[in-house]
């Protein structure tokens, strides 16, 4: 995002800062605005001395007998989940796994504190710790993008669109409206006028990509509360290709005419141009909304860099922490210092109380990413996903584009071997691998069953997975592929996967995790 603050958000603008990464202006940019790595950046697991080593797996004996002796059934279920974990090669895309050190910022008494507001400007008294980390988090993911604010009390993705929606809303239409009549404050209308600007909040469009483009349910589908606020339109992918046509884009927009134009996806395999789609979004007067939530991690590591970040050309960016940026689960909401007063009333507009030591943890996982190393791990996550990819287009799998640019590749399992989507993903995990299914474009078998399984490298890549063993899973995948069948010829679930090769693969697929511990320093 520039440091511009003007007002439109125009292409102009954003040019003219030619992408300079924001000057840190808002509460929370002390250590960015010095540009100074972060002060008490925890390790990454690779980074961790035989010390933490020892410390960390101390920490979570400890940690585990004092909740059994509270309740023995929930220690036994965290010890049972790492057990899981370690048995099964995580290929969810949307999944990471965190270091000890994001995990154990979590477990403690922050917890206990109320601290709406912000930074500096609460509601409840005795809040100095929880600015403290509020504001490391804010400053680290303000220097990490290069925004002008950061806003990192959202509870999870979802939050933080909502968040992002309700500040455009805010900015665009309420604003407008109290000026008009002269009023500081919504408290201050007649009721005619409140009524006619309810109405207007709620007759507002948005575009947001296509849900078996790879989409995602919060840019404005019906079953979430996004597609029941605005009038929404979708813009899908080349039916040939399976590419987003910008050209195609651009008309429907101009016809359109959206309020708000949100690009982002969770089942994409490529890399959308954002300079290009600001374009659209300022031809026709739309705030330009990116749901990184996905790559988050890949526009940390520097991978998504010019046209492919974000963060320059879009007026508001949300976020997920726990996916490819490896942090705890929550979310986070970026943008130009216009929106930043209104994306700062999230709560209690749209959020509970803030979660403070959860945003602790985003504060040691932003620190993380500010690390050097974290850039070779988000081109690694990359280049496994190519090896992934070329592995299974090698063994014959049709994948959805033809391969992929980014952590994901999105199998189509009808097309390749004739089985939904659910019958795969079972197989699969009975295979021992963990996916999800996943809609293609224009499934013939909709969103339940599908007929696409979605696989994706930053798990494992954080394990150390090598290219060449990714190359070793897509050829576990196409085993494991080849010896299933449905059940019948009407069945979409029940699948039959023959029982030697599923042993076969199983085996495999714990030689791969032997070499790469999850969590090597935790023995419980
Ligand atoms: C693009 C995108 N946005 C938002 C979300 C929602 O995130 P959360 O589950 O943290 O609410 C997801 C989750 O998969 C996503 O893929």
């Amino acid at each position: 995002m520039p440091e511009s603050t003007t007002t439109t958000g125009s292409t102009a603008a954003r040019a003219a800062a030619g992408g300079t990464r924001g000057a840190a202006t808002t509460a929370g940019t002390q250590a960015a605005a010095a540009g100074r790595p972060a002060a008490g950046t925890a390790g990454t697991p690779a980074a961790a001395t035989a010390d933490t080593r020892a410390a960390t797996g101390a920490a979570y004996r400890s940690a585990l007998e004092v909740i059994a002796a509270a309740e023995p059934d929930v220690a036994d279920a965290i010890t049972g989940e790492l057990a899981s974990q370690r048995r099964q090669l995580k290929l969810i895309a949307s999944e990471n796994y965190a270091s000890p050190a994001v995990l154990l910022a979590m477990g403690n008494w922050l917890s206990d504190k109320y601290a709406e507001g912000t930074p500096g400007h609460r509601l409840y008294a005795g809040c100095e710790m929880v600015d403290r980390v509020e504001t490391l988090a804010a400053g680290h993911a303000i220097a990490l993008f290069g925004a002008d604010h950061a806003y990192v009390q959202p509870h999870s993705g979802i939050d933080a669109n909502l968040v992002a929606y309700w500040a455009i809303l805010a900015n665009r239409v309420e604003r407008p409206a109290l000026a008009a009549v002269g009023a500081k404050h919504v408290n201050d209308l007649e009721p005619a006028a409140w009524e006619r600007l309810r109405r207007e909040l709620h007759a507002q469009r948005m575009m947001g990509m296509a849900l078996d483009a790879g989409g995602h349910l919060t840019h404005g589908f019906r079953p979430n509360i996004s597609g029941k606020l605005f009038d929404q339109a979708s813009y899908g992918t080349d039916p040939a290709s399976g590419l987003l046509d910008y050209g195609v884009i651009a008309a429907q927009a101009r016809e359109f005419r959206p309020l708000v134009l949100v690009a982002g996806y969770s089942a994409y395999p490529r890399n959308p141009n954002f300079a290009t789609l600001a374009e659209i979004a300022d031809e026709v007067g739309a705030t330009f909304m990116v749901d990184m939530a996905h790559f988050a991690g890949l526009v940390a590591g520097k991978v998504l860099t010019g046209d492919l970040d974000p963060v320059p050309h879009a007026d508001v960016v949300t976020s997920t922490t726990h996916k490819s940026l490896r942090g705890p689960r929550g979310g986070l909401v970026l943008c130009t210092s216009e929106y930043a007063p209104d994306v700062d009333r999230g709560c209690p507009m749209v959020l509970g109380g803030p979660l403070p030591h959860v945003m602790a943890a985003k504060a040691v996982a932003l620190a993380e990413a500010r690390q050097s190393s974290f850039s070779g791990y988000a081109s690694r996550i990359v280049d496994n996903a190519r090896a992934l990819a070329d592995g299974l287009l090698r063994r014959d799998v049709r994948l959805v584009t033809g391969g992929t640019d980014n952590h994901i590749v999105l199998m189509n399992v009808g097309a390749s071997y004739g089985l939904t989507g659910r019958q795969a993903e079972q197989a699969l995990l009975d295979a021992g691998l963990v996916t999800n299914r996943n809609a293609v474009p224009a499934d013939p078998q909709g969103a339940w069953y599908t007929s696409g399984v979605r696989l994706g490298t930053p798990a494992l890549t954080t394990l150390g997975f090598s290219p060449d063993e990714l190359d070793e899973v897509a050829d576990v995948i196409v085993a494991a592929l080849r010896a299933t069948a449905p059940a019948n010829a009407t069945a979409k679930a029940k699948y039959q996967l023959e029982p030697r090769t599923a042993e076969a693969c199983r085996r495999r697929c714990a030689d791969l995790l032997a070499r790469h511990r999850l969590y090597p320093e935790i023995e419980l």
